[in-house]
């Protein structure tokens, strides 16, 4: 196989190569975007930075780095990964299974494969590498969910407003679709479950790193709050079988919620729809807001602190999981580009700590502590004053 790090800059990367070696090294979904959209960054300070050809580094991030994040999406989107199993497939054979031309599925297996994503292993024969197979919608870390949502139309489309966003602060997706994600969202069934799919496969990865640092067997009742369909919750409620869950969304994403129905914490589990700008249930001693209040600006971040200020217990936490708030201004890409990523999408954006502890006052919250985690997030730990 040719990883993607040699074929890039002409040696293995020193941390993402560990991944596409080892299987079982943690790899949580939301590092794939790092990977094929942002990872030429990393690449670029840590191994190219001794080239001496300025466009030469700059090269290595557009070509392929631009193009095979698509080429990586339609991948995944055309089920190739799924079609192949153990030995190697001839190109016509996944050509029929997946409905599409041979000539093609060969050109696009074969620049992938220049990057180590497959491997051709005669003419026309394609076997797996590992980063292929995490591809895959039956691996333990599939990537496949990630893949196809950030090659989405509406996000790629998006994203090719950047400059006009920089020039104008609004958003790429406001100015393509005049209107905010969740009408989108209503509009287009199809992209929700894309949406969905992506945020419930990011949050089974985030469950295991979220256990090592926080411990809930103190708590009795824990709600999700813009919890989508309740994986995270889930995990938190297998983890301890003392302790109840809600878990809260917009009415149609708890429609589409069945995880908590299913085995032992059906007893312990509600789903609840509605709207956080009105009220979220109360009654809990621990809430979560993972991922939501970046999407959000400031005065909307402080109106849904507000409303779970008035739900919770006394003495009660409030646990915003989010990218990791740095303290100093080092520059991080996976935070900086899902930044970049909130500033295409919404009116949100990642937060400093420092942000978050004026945010959490202006919503009734003391800040206690930021831990962070194995995955890409961190724990912001609050308390109501
Ligand atoms: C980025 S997703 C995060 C989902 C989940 N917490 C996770 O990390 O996988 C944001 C969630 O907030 C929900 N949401 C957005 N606006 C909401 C509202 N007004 N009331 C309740 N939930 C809302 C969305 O439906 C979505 O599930």
């Amino acid at each position: 196989m040719v990883p993607i790090s040699s074929a890039i800059v002409g040696r293995p990367s020193r941390v993402y190569w560990r991944w596409f070696l080892e299987p079982s090294v943690s790899f949580p979904a939301a590092e794939f975007f790092t990977i094929y959209c942002i990872a030429g960054m990393e690449w670029f300070y840590a191994d190219v930075m001794d080239q001496e050809n300025a466009s030469f580094q700059i090269f290595q991030l557009i070509w392929p780095g631009a193009l095979a994040a698509q080429a990586i999406s339609a991948v995944a989107r055309i089920g190739v990964a799924d079609a192949i199993g153990r030995s190697p497939e001839s190109v016509s054979e996944l050509a029929k299974t997946t409905g599409t031309k041979v000539e093609s599925l060969y050109r696009l297996l074969r620049a992938l494969s220049s990057v180590g994503v497959f491997t051709e292993t005669e003419s026309g024969h394609f076997a797996h590498t590992p980063a292929s197979e995490s591809l895959r919608r039956d691996h333990p870390q599939t990537t496949h969910h990630w893949a196809v949502f950030l090659g989405a139309h509406w996000i790629w489309n998006s994203m090719g407003e950047l400059e006009k966003t920089v020039a104008s602060g609004q958003s790429g997706f406001k100015r393509l679709f005049g209107e905010d994600i969740d009408l989108f969202m209503a509009q287009n069934p199809d992209q929700v479950e894309v949406y969905n799919n992506a945020m419930s496969s990011g949050s089974r990865m985030m469950i295991q790193a979220l256990l090592e640092v926080y411990d809930f067997s103190r708590f009795e009742c824990v709600v999700d709050i813009g919890g989508g369909q309740g994986e995270l919750l889930k995990g938190i409620l297998e983890a301890h079988s003392g302790l109840r869950g809600k878990l809260f969304d917009q009415p149609a994403v708890i429609a589409s919620a069945s995880v908590l129905t299913e085995g032992d914490v059906a007893d312990r589990s509600e789903a609840i729809g509605g709207d956080f700008f009105e009220s979220v249930p109360t009654g809990g001693d621990v809430y979560i807001l993972k991922g939501v209040l970046h999407g959000f600006t400031d005065d909307d971040a402080v109106s849904i602190l507000k409303k779970i200020r008035s739900a919770i217990r006394a003495n009660g936490r409030l646990l915003i999981i989010e990218a990791t708030p740095e303290t100093s201004n080092e520059v991080n890409p996976r935070k900086a580009f899902m930044d970049l990523l909130m500033l295409t999408l919404t009116a949100g954006k990642e937060r400093s700590e420092d942000e978050f502890r004026s945010l959490l006052i202006r919503g009734g919250f003391e800040f206690i502590q930021s831990r962070p985690t194995s995955a890409t997030n961190a724990v912001v730990e609050a308390k109501p004053i």
